[in-house]
């Protein structure tokens, strides 16, 4: 019984992973043949991450969007980061694999919202987390992304701020940048920031050994705990350079899977089940495959994003002055 079970096993993984390999093989072909950029934040899955010209964190992809020359650009991540793409490569056009992958986050706040603040503080810059909208972006001073938020902040000369939507972006950034006076408003990512202090307590607990690493969008009672906090490329830089063989991760699971495939020699565990992602995860191979052929064939069918002339010249000063103070 045990040989049967086995050998089924290993039959259907193997058969698997060659229709996986197969997939991707086709993917590549028709993005070459039809002169396709493919952009992967790190937070997609290590099949997809294998088939992308380019991968990264928020800010990376932005200064890679850009770069490309490529006609035509697909993006596998969330609706904010294509629609970056878009603003930064408008000649282009910009694809998101699956529509329906936004950021709950870039959703909380909009211009109007924001515009009343500034009428009553307007002496405050308004600094925003790459994570909003193009429309929320118009009314906004500069972007930021996890990365870069602390470097743009103290090149900026202006001291009073308010920062969005994240707030425990934003009180990482205050705890860094001492001399600024950062207004802070209700908002974050719900799936880092539903990790609890106490979740934190017990991961370390359980490895002793390991070393926290996590992403600034979790609570500052956890990020207090941490060993390194920071981006996803930050935390992946950090892991990989570290002379320690054991780390919590505490950011989206799919870093603990590339970090995996990186360093075989180290072990990474999740600091709570809770850090998945679910619109990260609405992309699948099958999506980016769809995507390709639809593309190349022209029938209208992948998810293009339309911004108007207007809107991207308004929403994009912020980005330009993300890149320049970030660069
Ligand atoms: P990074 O800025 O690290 O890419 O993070 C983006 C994001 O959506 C984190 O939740
Ligand atoms: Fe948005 Fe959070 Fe998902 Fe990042 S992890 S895309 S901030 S919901």
């Amino acid at each position: 019984m045990y040989n049967i079970i086995n050998y089924m096993h290993t039959h259907f993984l193997t058969e698997a992973f060659i229709m996986i390999r197969d997939v991707q093989d086709e993917i590549i072909r028709l993005k070459k043949e039809n002169d396709i950029c493919i952009l992967a934040h790190s937070y997609q899955g290590h099949e997809i991450v294998e088939v992308a010209d380019y991968v990264g964190d928020s800010y990376k992809l932005s200064v890679d969007a850009s770069k490309v020359t490529n006609r035509n650009i697909l993006f596998c991540g969330v609706h904010f980061m294509a629609e970056t793409a878009k603003m930064l490569s408008p000649d282009k056009r910009v694809y998101l694999a699956n529509p329906l992958a936004g950021c709950p986050m870039a959703e909380q706040m909009d211009a109007a919202m924001i515009s009343a603040i500034k009428e009553r503080e307007p002496d405050r810059k308004v600094v925003a987390y790459i994570n909003t909208t193009a429309e929320l972006k118009t009314v906004c001073d500069v972007c930021v992304t996890s990365a870069s938020a602390v470097k743009i902040v103290s090149a900026m000369e202006d001291k009073k701020l308010l920062f969005i939507p994240d707030c425990n972006l934003g009180a990482f950034v205050q705890k860094a940048c001492p001399n600024k006076d950062i207004m802070l408003l209700n908002g974050g990512c719900p799936v880092h920031a539903a990790v609890t202090e106490e979740e934190a307590r017990e991961a370390k607990a359980l490895h002793p050994k390991a070393l926290l690493l996590v992403h600034p969008e979790c609570r500052p009672a956890v990020s207090e705990l941490a060993d390194y906090v920071g981006s996803t490329s930050g935390i992946i830089k950090y892991a990989k350079g570290s002379d320690g063989k054991e780390f919590i991760i505490g950011t989206e699971i799919s870093i603990i899977e590339h970090l995996q495939y990186e360093c075989p020699d180290k072990r990474f565990y999740a600091l709570s089940k809770k850090i998945v992602c679910q619109n990260m995860k609405l992309t699948t191979l099958s999506e980016v495959y769809n995507s390709v052929r639809s593309i190349a064939a022209d029938d209208g069918e992948a998810f293009e994003i339309k911004m108007s002339d207007e809107l991207i010249s308004k929403a994009r000063v912020c980005i330009d002055e993300m890149l320049r103070l970030g660069g």
